[in-house]
């Protein structure tokens, strides 16, 4: 009898322990292990992590084919509550989250900056004790380009009986998160997170529909070369973040990376290191940049890692929102160059 060909053993030969606990390690399956446990609520927080994994590979899907479809990209003409104007691609990954939560039984309220009031689903009520706070299209201004965006999640735990206000979110800060992370839709989709423990990332395999663990226990550089801000604000700056930029230009060793949607260049900071500003300016004194849904969801993924997150004044998870929309200040990214940044707005150099 003809021997098999020895190429078509090696490849079942050459399979590692190593190799083969690679391949499957899933995003669920992590979540336990993180936590040690097969309780309910690990595995509550393992299928909610679960359903954002589906929502981000569903996101990923309508992007790889969105120049071929039509009435995918552009605006719609509408204006959301933050008064920016709203792309079809917002709109669809907004609704994308919605589904996917609904079937959930979860979660029983989200929290969009699409959306003017939360978006509640009473049928998941009584059980459900999450929330799920979201940006679904970061840096909108990307979609029409075939550029880098991200989506951006917090799940809270709901606090006491929600009359429709959500009055729960108005009176604890981002330290009340117990997952946070964000979707990088680049080259390749990755979705990265944290329980508390540790920043871990994960990059979809589009031939298995699953996204594979790629790095545990990222940690953020103490310091990095990056300086990552709006330079066209300039002028509209307070005087301190002026001089900050100014002592980056005459220092050597620093390079300015801006791809118009933060989850990309916040991405490139925690594996690089360095800092990501977007400060106030004279129209807009808190700045752009959300709280509940951007930058307290980004504070406590670079916290985990080792880095900082600011207003300038107050650490960001320390923040209290006085409204659902609320936008502060960010300084994020590595300790040391935040701390720079601070101390130019704190003390003047
Ligand atoms: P979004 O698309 O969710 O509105 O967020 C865009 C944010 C952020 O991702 C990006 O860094 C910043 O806005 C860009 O704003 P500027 O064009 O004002 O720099
Ligand atoms: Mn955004
Ligand atoms: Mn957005």
């Amino acid at each position: 009898m003809a021997q098999a060909p020895e190429s078509l053993e090696l490849p079942l030969n050459n399979i590692t322990d190593k190799g083969l606990d690679r391949d499957c390690t899933t995003l669920s399956r992590h979540v336990l292990q993180q936590l040690q446990s097969f309780s309910p609520d690990a595995q509550d927080l393992s299928a909610l992590m679960n359903r954002i994994a589906l929502a981000g590979k569903l996101i990923a899907r309508r992007l790889s084919h969105s120049g071929l479809m039509e009435g995918v990209l552009g605006f719609t003409g509408e204006v959301n509550v933050q008064g920016e104007s709203v792309k079809k691609m917002d709109v669809f990954a907004n609704d994308v989250f919605i589904a996917v939560f609904k079937q959930s039984g979860l979660v029983c309220r989200l929290a969009s900056e699409e959306m003017e009031k939360p978006y509640y689903i009473p049928e998941n009520c009584p059980i459900g004790r999450y929330s799920l706070l979201y940006d679904p299209i970061d840096g909108s201004s990307n979609t029409d380009n075939n550029l880098s965006l991200g989506s951006i999640f917090a799940i809270r735990q709901q606090e006491g009986i929600d009359h429709g206000e959500a009055t729960d979110l108005l009176s604890s800060n981002g330290r009340k998160q117990i997952a946070a992370g964000y979707i990088l839709y680049g080259p390749s989709t990755m979705l990265i997170y944290t329980i508390g423990k540790g920043v871990h990332s994960f990059t979809l395999d589009p031939s298995l529909g699953e996204f594979i663990l790629t790095e545990e226990n990222i940690q953020i550089p103490a310091h990095g070369s990056i300086y990552s801000v709006n330079e066209g604000n300039f002028w509209q700056w307070d005087e301190s973040i002026r001089e900050y930029i100014r002592y980056v230009h005459r220092t050597e060793g620093y390079t300015a990376r801006y791809s118009g949607a933060m989850v990309s260049d916040i991405h490139r900071i925690l594996l690089q290191g360095g800092v990501f500003l977007y400060p106030g300016t004279l129209p807009n004194p808190e700045g752009k940049l959300r709280l509940l849904y951007e930058s307290a969801p980004l504070a406590f993924v670079l916290e985990q890692a080792g880095g900082r997150a600011t207003t300038g004044m107050v650490d960001i998870l320390d923040v209290v929102p006085k409204k659902l929309h609320q936008r502060t200040p960010l300084i994020i990214g590595s300790p040391k160059d935040v701390a720079k940044v601070e101390s130019f707005i704190q003390n003047g150099h």
